[in-house]
């Protein structure tokens, strides 16, 4: 390996440019006159036209649209290839903001770092030879497979206090660990960025986060979260940002609090913040940005990076973290939360084995030097009693700079010693890319320290009970093998017949020897000039990347409602983005969206029957059977260009920014979305797609729409003309011939109703350069 000092690393980390961005917000400061949050200052400072008045003196937050102007794009591997193909076709020469493209989520893990990497660069050449050079044309920073975990990457190199940046993976709030707003999207919003067109966000309403008190031993940032999660639910936090402040944000790392913002997610916050700390100013000149520090210590200084003291949240918690104690999450969603100290009598009363068969730690969301030495700790105790990991016990290092720190510093040694297989720096079995070997169709427990849990995420079992934890107490149990065991309280049983107890684990934020860069070749190579004369190649016959059609408008002919639509399905309870269009093998052809399109709602549950990918074509001709499979009858009723509309349950497209989930149902001629409700990211999805969101006034009116009956809309005429108050109804017609009206909200903008109309944002975008 090569070992470059920091300042050698060549991708470009800008400073925000603080004046401009205070200076704009004293021009907001005109029209509004209450104190400000720091989120608020954030959104604020970059809006496309500060001089703008965002109301009449009305309430902002969870009302106005904000037109925003974010500093910077990141896309991950899998989304990135939906992103490039769709900013290829809006024809212009390069990014409008810096942006940077990581592989991570491609690299499966099969027996260990080296040639699970070097599998994965063959097995995904075509994609990552697509994505460098569509990089290489447009401008853009391309980090390499190896080189790490976008969310691990854009917080050691491109975050910075008071920034605003779009990402193209529900994770991207990560970065506020470094006292930003960094937002999760899909690959069209991240197109609004490049393109330079505004993106735009209905201002969010502020939850405040007061954290007291100290966190005790064993207990980490990630039970904060863990406990939050419990709280707040899968739905708590949408529509809203997260913003903590109180004496406990200064104690905790830089990188624990991007653990805390990280998962936000999981309860559906649009992100989460904090105030500029010290901690933060020392991972700054930690990972080789001391001019970066040194501007935010000059903007925090006029206030920029904190809220105004009595500025007003929407709701405060109150979080004394002394009282907090280790959690662990799950099965099967991110908030059953559960105390450590209650969890083995929650495994009893379920009546589940009391043994898991694996843990795994590392990922985007705990992978940190500080996290690394804490684990490493455990690992050292251990043993030296003679003690190894009773489990297989995999770690994922969330770049190569940890990687490499972590071999420096004797920590990967040290895992390994007790038994840990340490992965490639890339996604893995957080995504599904995991080869796994045991357990294959078996009811079996894992604990992870990673962010998501939703059935089959990690090994595409679904009978695999997928627990979170922080990764020390994941390391600490992962000795024992139990579910049971509590690593506080309990014992270990020693060959010698003495027992043993764990102390409380300790590391360090960041290393005394600073950050060993590692692989450099890894790194972004190349200053990010654009290449105009590079050719992107996409072959012909290529079944991982197909260039892109433009969605047609529904309005043709001057038609000002949607066209009669067929419903081809009600899909019952969760539906995550993960049942709409699901990852793991499917990842390969997310560049190619007639493949992928092939697993449109494969595991959703149809509400007419209660089966899992059965969907049912009123229409079939005599001969053939109704019944097939969700795709199957989508495909049905394309070939028949008979447009449809699904009717969903509550949160529809929860978890991630996946735009596939919106792009699949469309390509089949989905125009229409009636829901009990939806989870943001995707809900803007659907409408930058030219997909209609539309909202159930009364939830139970979800059981009156059935698979087969024709939708129409009323009174979408008169949103277009921009008529104030114009509400849509549906005329639903029964396959009995029976006609009801259904009352309906949505949440379209003015600009988003232009995407509508045009068939999707990006034609709009195309037809306003033109
Ligand atoms: Fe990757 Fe899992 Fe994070 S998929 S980006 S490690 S949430």
């Amino acid at each position: 390996a090569t070992h470059a000092p920091l300042h050698e690393k060549n991708c470009t980390s800008i400073t925000p440019p603080y004046d401009a961005l205070i200076e704009n917000l004293s021009q907001v400061r005109r029209h509004i006159k209450s104190k400000l949050t720091l989120a608020e200052k954030i959104l604020y400072s970059h809006l496309n036209d500060p001089s703008k008045s965002l109301g009449d003196g009305g309430k902002i937050r969870g009302q106005a649209y904000l037109q925003l102007k974010p500093e910077r794009v990141a896309m991950q591997d899998a989304s990135a290839q939906m992103a490039l193909l769709q900013f290829m076709s809006a024809g212009l020469p390069q990014s409008a903001v810096p942006a940077s493209i990581h592989c991570d989520h491609l690299i499966q893990a099969v027996d260990g770092a080296k040639t699970d990497l070097e599998r994965s660069i063959i097995s995904n050449k075509e994609v990552f030879d697509f994505l460098e050079s569509a990089a290489r044309k447009y401008g853009i920073e391309f980090w390499r497979p190896g080189s790490g975990i976008i969310h691990q990457i854009v917080l050691e190199n491109y975050a910075a206090p008071g920034m605003l940046m779009l990402g193209t993976d529900s994770h991207t709030p990560n970065a506020g660990g470094l006292g930003m707003l960094a937002i999760g999207v899909g690959g069209a919003d991240a197109v609004d960025a490049m393109t330079g067109t505004p993106w735009e966000l209905k201002a969010p309403e502020i939850v405040g986060i007061h954290l007291t008190g100290q966190l005790g031993p064993w207990v980490s940032p990630k039970d904060l979260i863990l406990h939050l999660a419990g709280k707040l639910t899968v739905r708590g936090g949408t529509g809203r940002i997260l913003e903590y402040f109180g004496p406990g944000v200064f104690d905790q790392s830089c990188t624990g609090l991007a653990t805390v913002a990280n998962m936000g997610a999981e309860v559906g916050a649009t992100t989460s913040t904090f105030p500029y700390t010290p901690n933060m100013r020392a991972y700054l000149h930690a990972t080789g940005r001391a001019p970066v520090a040194r501007a935010a210590d000059k903007a925090a200084k006029s206030g920029f990076l904190a809220a105004d003291e009595g500025a007003e949240y929407d709701q405060v918690i109150e979080i004394n973290l002394s009282e907090l104690e280790p959690h662990i999450n799950g099965p099967f969603t991110p908030d059953l939360a559960t105390p450590l100290s209650k969890f083995g009598e929650f495994v009893k009363e379920q009546g589940w084995k009391d043994s898991f068969s694996a843990g795994l730690i590392g990922s985007c969301t705990n992978s940190s030097y500080q996290d690394m030495t804490s684990v490493a700790d455990l690992a050292r105790q251990a043993k030296s009693v003679g003690l190894t990991t009773k489990v297989p016990f995999l770690c994922t290092p969330g770049s190569e700079q940890i990687r490499a720190t972590m071999e420096r510093d004797n920590v990967t040694a040290t895992l390994e010693d007790v038994g840990a297989v340490v992965l490639a720096n890339a996604c893995g079995p957080c995504i599904g890319q995991w080869k796994r070997e045991d357990k294959k169709s078996e009811e079996n427990a894992i604990l992870t320290s990673f962010n998501r849990n939703f059935k089959s995420r990690n090994d595409g079992n679904q009978l695999t009970m997928n627990f979170l934890a922080s990764p020390t107490i994941v390391t600490a149990m992962a000795f024992s093998g139990k579910l049971s065991f509590n690593p506080m309280t309990d014992f270990l049983p020693l060959a010698s017949g003495e027992k043993f107890r764990f102390s409380p684990p300790s590391g360090k934020d960041l290393p005394v020897a600073g950050f060993d860069l590692g692989e450099t070749s890894f790194y972004p190579t190349t200053t990010p000039e654009p290449q105009p004369e590079t050719e992107i190649v996409i072959s012909k016959d290529s079944q991982r990347l197909e260039l892109l059609e433009p969605f047609p408008s529904h309005f043709k002919g001057g038609r000002m409602e949607l066209p009669q639509m067929k419903v081809l399905m009600r899909v019952r309870g969760k539906c995550t983005t993960d049942h709409i269009s699901a990852a793991g093998p499917w990842l390969k052809y997310k560049g190619h969206l007639t493949n992928i399109s092939e697993n449109l709602l494969i595991t959703a549950v149809n509400d007419e029957g209660g089966e899992v990918n059965v969907a049912f074509d009123h229409d079939a001709p005599q001969g053939e059977s109704s019944s097939d499979t969700i795709p199957g009858v989508a495909k049905r009723l394309k070939s028949r260009n008979q447009p449809f509309a699904l009717v969903v349950d509550d949160n529809y497209g929860e978890g991630s920014a996946r735009e596939h989930a919106a792009l699949q149902p469309r390509f089949y001629g989905c125009a229409m979305i009636v829901a009990r409700s939806f989870a943001r990211i995707h809900e803007t999805n659907l409408k930058k797609q030219g997909v209609l969101p539309l909202w159930f006034a009364d939830k139970a009116d979800y059981s009156l729409i059935g698979s087969g009956d024709v939708v129409e809309t009323v009174g979408l005429a008169e949103l277009l003309k921009n008529t104030p108050g114009a509400e849509i109804k549906l005329k639903v017609t029964k396959r009995d011939g029976q006609v009801i009206e259904i009352q309906t909200k949505h949440t379209m903008s003015a600009d988003q109703l232009k995407w509508l109309e045009a068939g999707s944002a990006l034609n709009h975008i195309r037809s306003q350069m033109n």
